[in-house]
Protein backbone atom coordinates (compact mmCIF):
# COMPACT_ATOMS: atom_id res chain seq x y z
CA UNK A 1 0.00 0.00 0.00
CA UNK A 2 2.98 2.49 1.02
CA UNK A 3 4.41 2.04 -2.62
CA UNK A 4 1.10 2.71 -4.42
CA UNK A 5 -0.15 6.22 -5.72
CA UNK A 6 -3.08 6.69 -3.83
CA UNK A 7 -5.73 9.75 -3.81
CA UNK A 8 -5.19 11.03 -0.11
CA UNK A 9 -8.11 12.20 0.88
CA UNK A 10 -7.13 13.17 4.43
CA UNK A 11 -3.88 14.81 3.40
CA UNK A 12 -4.78 16.39 1.08
CA UNK A 13 -7.79 17.82 3.01
CA UNK A 14 -5.01 19.14 5.85
CA UNK A 15 -3.25 21.07 3.38
CA UNK A 16 -6.10 23.11 1.86
CA UNK A 17 -6.89 25.92 4.12
CA UNK A 18 -10.23 25.32 5.62
CA UNK A 19 -13.05 26.99 4.59
CA UNK A 20 -14.84 29.82 6.74
CA UNK A 21 -18.07 28.17 7.59
CA UNK A 22 -17.18 24.35 8.22
CA UNK A 23 -19.73 22.05 6.24
CA UNK A 24 -20.11 18.42 7.27
CA UNK A 25 -17.70 16.62 4.68
CA UNK A 26 -18.26 14.46 2.22
CA UNK A 27 -15.90 11.31 2.93
CA UNK A 28 -14.72 9.03 0.55
CA UNK A 29 -16.72 6.22 -0.08
CA UNK A 30 -15.05 2.85 -0.63
CA UNK A 31 -16.26 -0.20 -2.39
CA UNK A 32 -14.92 -3.04 -3.95
CA UNK A 33 -11.78 -2.77 -5.61
CA UNK A 34 -11.68 -3.38 -9.42
CA UNK A 35 -8.85 -3.75 -11.65
CA UNK A 36 -9.05 -1.80 -14.82
CA UNK A 37 -8.35 -3.91 -17.82
CA UNK A 38 -9.04 -3.88 -21.55
CA UNK A 39 -11.06 -5.26 -23.34
CA UNK A 40 -8.92 -8.68 -23.64
CA UNK A 41 -8.98 -8.80 -19.80
CA UNK A 42 -5.89 -7.87 -19.31
CA UNK A 43 -4.78 -5.16 -17.08
CA UNK A 44 -4.50 -1.59 -18.55
CA UNK A 45 -1.17 -0.36 -18.77
CA UNK A 46 -1.40 3.26 -17.21
CA UNK A 47 1.40 4.81 -19.12
CA UNK A 48 -0.42 3.74 -22.35
CA UNK A 49 -3.89 5.07 -21.99
CA UNK A 50 -3.78 7.54 -25.10
CA UNK A 51 -4.48 10.93 -23.83
CA UNK A 52 -7.68 12.69 -24.45
CA UNK A 53 -9.88 10.03 -25.40
CA UNK A 54 -12.93 9.10 -24.15
CA UNK A 55 -12.49 5.61 -22.28
CA UNK A 56 -15.37 4.17 -20.45
CA UNK A 57 -15.45 1.38 -17.92
CA UNK A 58 -18.46 0.66 -14.78
CA UNK A 59 -18.30 1.21 -11.49
CA UNK A 60 -18.75 0.76 -8.63
CA UNK A 61 -22.04 -1.14 -10.20
CA UNK A 62 -22.32 -3.16 -13.12
CA UNK A 63 -25.31 -0.04 -14.18
CA UNK A 64 -23.02 3.16 -13.97
CA UNK A 65 -20.40 4.02 -16.14
CA UNK A 66 -17.38 6.09 -15.81
CA UNK A 67 -14.80 8.11 -17.54
CA UNK A 68 -11.27 7.66 -17.40
CA UNK A 69 -9.35 9.98 -18.81
CA UNK A 70 -6.07 10.87 -19.49
CA UNK A 71 -5.60 14.42 -19.59
CA UNK A 72 -2.27 14.26 -21.12
CA UNK A 73 -0.67 16.75 -17.91
CA UNK A 74 0.18 16.68 -14.66
CA UNK A 75 -2.79 17.15 -12.42
CA UNK A 76 -1.29 18.24 -8.87
CA UNK A 77 -3.18 20.82 -7.54
CA UNK A 78 -5.76 20.02 -4.85
CA UNK A 79 -9.60 21.29 -5.20
CA UNK A 80 -11.61 21.73 -2.74
CA UNK A 81 -15.32 21.37 -3.97
CA UNK A 82 -19.07 21.16 -2.31
CA UNK A 83 -21.61 19.05 -3.10
CA UNK A 84 -25.01 20.22 -3.79
CA UNK A 85 -26.32 19.56 -0.27
CA UNK A 86 -23.10 21.58 0.59
CA UNK A 87 -20.70 19.07 1.82
CA UNK A 88 -17.10 20.09 1.54
CA UNK A 89 -14.52 17.64 -0.07
CA UNK A 90 -10.69 17.86 -1.52
CA UNK A 91 -10.31 16.27 -5.01
CA UNK A 92 -6.48 15.48 -4.96
CA UNK A 93 -5.34 15.48 -8.66
CA UNK A 94 -4.32 12.92 -10.91
CA UNK A 95 -2.77 8.98 -10.88
CA UNK A 96 -0.39 7.54 -13.00
CA UNK A 97 3.79 8.33 -13.34
CA UNK A 98 2.49 11.65 -14.92
CA UNK A 99 -0.18 12.22 -12.43
CA UNK A 100 -2.54 12.76 -15.60
CA UNK A 101 -5.41 10.11 -15.30
CA UNK A 102 -8.46 10.49 -13.54
CA UNK A 103 -11.63 9.24 -13.37
CA UNK A 104 -15.30 10.30 -12.74
CA UNK A 105 -18.68 8.70 -12.62
CA UNK A 106 -20.44 9.53 -16.34
CA UNK A 107 -24.32 10.16 -14.98
CA UNK A 108 -24.78 14.09 -15.17
CA UNK A 109 -24.78 15.67 -11.61
CA UNK A 110 -28.21 17.89 -13.50
CA UNK A 111 -30.90 15.03 -14.72
CA UNK A 112 -28.85 12.49 -14.41
CA UNK A 113 -28.39 11.54 -18.88
CA UNK A 114 -25.34 9.28 -18.94
CA UNK A 115 -24.17 7.18 -22.09
CA UNK A 116 -26.46 4.17 -22.97
CA UNK A 117 -25.50 1.21 -24.92
CA UNK A 118 -27.40 2.79 -27.63
CA UNK A 119 -26.06 6.72 -27.25
CA UNK A 120 -24.23 8.66 -25.32
CA UNK A 121 -25.05 12.77 -24.80
CA UNK A 122 -22.47 13.11 -22.49
CA UNK A 123 -18.63 13.07 -23.09
CA UNK A 124 -15.41 14.48 -23.03
CA UNK A 125 -14.21 17.22 -25.50
CA UNK A 126 -11.05 18.18 -26.25
CA UNK A 127 -11.53 20.95 -28.18
CA UNK A 128 -13.84 24.22 -28.09
CA UNK A 129 -16.26 24.51 -30.54
CA UNK A 130 -18.47 27.42 -31.86
CA UNK A 131 -21.03 26.75 -29.56
CA UNK A 132 -19.21 25.76 -26.99
CA UNK A 133 -16.71 28.28 -26.05
CA UNK A 134 -15.13 25.51 -22.64
CA UNK A 135 -12.14 22.87 -24.10
CA UNK A 136 -11.31 19.93 -22.11
CA UNK A 137 -14.60 19.50 -20.29
CA UNK A 138 -17.24 17.11 -20.18
CA UNK A 139 -19.96 18.46 -21.40
CA UNK A 140 -23.65 17.24 -21.29
CA UNK A 141 -25.58 17.79 -24.36
CA UNK A 142 -29.09 17.74 -22.47
CA UNK A 143 -28.83 21.49 -21.15
CA UNK A 144 -25.26 21.92 -21.19
CA UNK A 145 -23.63 21.29 -18.20
CA UNK A 146 -20.02 21.58 -18.60
CA UNK A 147 -17.46 19.71 -15.72
CA UNK A 148 -14.00 20.36 -15.77
CA UNK A 149 -11.87 17.05 -15.34
CA UNK A 150 -8.56 19.05 -14.60
CA UNK A 151 -10.24 20.31 -11.26
CA UNK A 152 -12.15 17.66 -9.65
CA UNK A 153 -15.33 17.83 -12.30
CA UNK A 154 -16.43 21.25 -10.87
CA UNK A 155 -19.06 22.68 -12.93
CA UNK A 156 -17.54 25.47 -15.34
CA UNK A 157 -21.15 25.90 -16.97
CA UNK A 158 -25.17 24.54 -17.18
CA UNK A 159 -27.58 23.93 -14.35
CA UNK A 160 -25.89 21.00 -12.77
CA UNK A 161 -26.10 21.86 -8.91
CA UNK A 162 -22.84 20.08 -8.26
CA UNK A 163 -19.62 17.94 -9.72
CA UNK A 164 -19.64 15.07 -11.27
CA UNK A 165 -18.69 12.27 -8.55
CA UNK A 166 -14.66 11.19 -8.89
CA UNK A 167 -13.66 7.86 -9.02
CA UNK A 168 -10.77 6.86 -6.56
CA UNK A 169 -8.07 5.39 -8.45
CA UNK A 170 -4.91 3.50 -7.22
CA UNK A 171 -2.04 3.32 -9.32
CA UNK A 172 0.53 0.64 -8.70
CA UNK A 173 3.88 1.53 -9.32
CA UNK A 174 5.48 -1.60 -10.04
CA UNK A 175 2.80 -2.92 -12.17
CA UNK A 176 1.49 0.42 -13.93
CA UNK A 177 -1.88 -0.88 -13.15
CA UNK A 178 -5.15 0.79 -12.02
CA UNK A 179 -7.48 0.08 -9.67
CA UNK A 180 -11.23 1.92 -9.01
CA UNK A 181 -11.57 1.27 -5.08
CA UNK A 182 -14.13 3.97 -4.60
CA UNK A 183 -16.30 7.32 -4.77
CA UNK A 184 -15.81 10.99 -3.63
CA UNK A 185 -18.15 14.14 -3.89
CA UNK A 186 -21.97 13.63 -4.76
CA UNK A 187 -22.99 10.33 -5.66
CA UNK A 188 -26.69 9.87 -7.67
CA UNK A 189 -26.32 6.16 -7.66
CA UNK A 190 -29.38 6.30 -5.60
CA UNK A 191 -31.31 8.83 -8.02
CA UNK A 192 -30.04 6.80 -11.11
CA UNK A 193 -31.49 3.68 -9.99
CA UNK A 194 -34.92 5.00 -9.25
CA UNK A 195 -35.63 6.99 -12.06
CA UNK A 196 -34.19 4.40 -14.51
CA UNK A 197 -35.17 1.33 -13.15
CA UNK A 198 -37.35 0.00 -16.18
CA UNK A 199 -35.00 0.71 -18.96
CA UNK A 200 -31.89 -0.79 -17.06
CA UNK A 201 -33.85 -3.72 -16.32
CA UNK A 202 -34.47 -3.80 -19.87
CA UNK A 203 -30.96 -3.37 -20.89
CA UNK A 204 -28.71 -4.99 -18.32
CA UNK A 205 -31.24 -7.51 -16.69
CA UNK A 206 -30.78 -8.45 -12.96
CA UNK A 207 -26.99 -7.50 -12.62
CA UNK A 208 -27.45 -3.96 -13.27
CA UNK A 209 -27.44 -3.22 -9.38
CA UNK A 210 -24.80 -6.07 -8.86
CA UNK A 211 -21.42 -4.60 -7.25
CA UNK A 212 -18.56 -4.42 -9.66
CA UNK A 213 -15.78 -6.75 -8.11
CA UNK A 214 -12.22 -8.24 -9.02
CA UNK A 215 -12.13 -6.27 -12.64
CA UNK A 216 -13.84 -3.60 -14.81
CA UNK A 217 -13.70 -3.66 -18.46
CA UNK A 218 -12.33 -0.10 -20.12
CA UNK A 219 -13.82 0.33 -23.48
CA UNK A 220 -13.66 3.76 -25.79
CA UNK A 221 -16.90 5.32 -25.78
CA UNK A 222 -17.18 4.77 -29.49
CA UNK A 223 -17.44 1.19 -28.41
CA UNK A 224 -19.12 1.10 -25.52
CA UNK A 225 -22.06 3.38 -27.29
CA UNK A 226 -23.87 3.21 -30.73
CA UNK A 227 -23.72 7.16 -31.40
CA UNK A 228 -22.55 9.74 -29.75
CA UNK A 229 -24.39 13.12 -30.27
CA UNK A 230 -22.26 16.29 -30.17
CA UNK A 231 -23.46 19.80 -29.23
S1 LIG B 1 -28.87 16.21 -17.59
FE1 LIG B 1 -26.90 16.96 -18.02
S2 LIG B 1 -27.18 19.09 -18.21
FE2 LIG B 1 -29.17 18.36 -17.70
Amino acid sequence: MQRRQFIKFCAASAAVSAPAIAAADASPRFYARATLVGEDGAPLAASALPANRNLVFDYPYEATPCFLLNLGRPLRESVRLETADHRSYVWSGGVGARRSIVAYSAICAHKLTYPTRQISFISYRAEASARNPHAQVIHCCSEHSQYDPARGARVVAGPAPQPLAAILLEHEPATDSLSAIGTLGGEMFNQFFDKFRFRLAMEIGPSAHRAVDGSARVTPLERYCRQQVKC
